[in-house]
């Protein structure tokens, strides 16, 4: 009887070691046509105590702004967020960044919709910067319908929210061939967007030379940047953390070591 028992145990392990091989067998032969290698960009934030490039930030603006900003929304970001530390245009003179007159300048580049407070009337005026990002389109339907049917969707969040975070976003920019088609990306996303980068696009205002890698690179920093900034402040306190832990237990063992001084093994 116990040895029967034994034995259904070894057989039934050998039924799963034989059923789980089986698996890694056939999930290593299939799939290997779709695949599509992401590749991996050193990225200057990455790491516990990366930080966001911030020349390269300002060149993502400036790619964002004159490239993707007419068809793809920022909707949580205001203007001053530009300016706060940490950001883009941060100026360490101007604590409040509704003051820095560069991000002024830079809202007052946008046009937003405002009520006239006197005739009821919606209005166009220049941005200020209390104000957000604003709209691309009027709404969802004709989003999509200038774009073939699929809306650009939101940026301010997109790379925290792909798999792949900033290598997902530079391989969408960078993954176009000769002709303009997106080489087959990753296993099944299409994603429905005709290549917005060409070879000197933008004139970058600090010399950089505009290639399609470089464009790609410095808008998915500035990306990351709207995704996470907070990224900067949180990786100092971590560190911060982490040496006030290795602090106390160095006190710790002390303790230990001088409260059991006299006490036998
Ligand atoms: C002419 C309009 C247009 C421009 C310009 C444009 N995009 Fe797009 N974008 C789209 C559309 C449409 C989609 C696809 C939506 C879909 O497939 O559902 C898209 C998709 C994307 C996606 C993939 C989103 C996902 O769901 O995974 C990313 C990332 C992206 N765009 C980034 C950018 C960036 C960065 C720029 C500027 C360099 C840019 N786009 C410029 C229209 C545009």
């Amino acid at each position: 009887m116990k040895m029967t028992f034994k034995k259904t145990v070894i057989g039934a392990a050998a039924i799963l070691a034989a059923a789980f091989g089986g698996i890694s067998i056939a999930s290593a032969a299939g799939g290997g046509d779709s695949h599509y290698e992401m590749k991996h960009v050193h990225w200057h934030f990455d790491g516990p105590r990366g930080t966001y490039d911030r020349a390269a930030m300002q060149r993502g603006y400036q790619v964002y702004r004159e490239v993707c900003s007419s068809c793809h929304q920022l909707e949580h970001v205001a203007f001053r967020h530009l300016g706060d530390k940490g950001g883009p245009f941060y100026n360490e003179h101007y604590k409040n960044p509704n003051d820095n007159p560069l991000v002024k300048a830079l809202a007052a580049d946008w046009t937003v919709e405002d009520i006239d407070i006197d005739t009821g009337d919606v209005i166009d005026r220049k941005a200020i910067p209390a104000d957000m990002f604003p709209p691309v389109y009027a709404n969802a339907s004709a989003a999509a319908a200038s774009n073939n049917g699929k809306a650009p969707p939101d940026l301010s969040v997109m790379v925290s929210a792909r798999t792949g975070g900033a290598d997902y976003v530079y391989n969408v920019l960078t993954s176009y061939d000769k002709n303009d088609n997106m080489m087959n990306m990753m296993m099944n996303s299409q994603v429905a967007m005709a290549n917005p980068l060409s070879e000197g696009l933008v004139e970058y205002e600090d010399g950089t030379e505009a290639t399609v890698e470089q464009m790609a690179k410095d808008v998915t920093e500035f990306l990351a940047w709207t995704s996470d900034p907070k990224m900067e402040a949180r990786k100092s306190l971590g560190l911060a953390t982490m040496l006030y832990l290795l602090v106390l237990s160095i006190l710790m063992w002390f303790a230990y070591k001088s409260v059991w001084r006299n006490v036998k093994h």
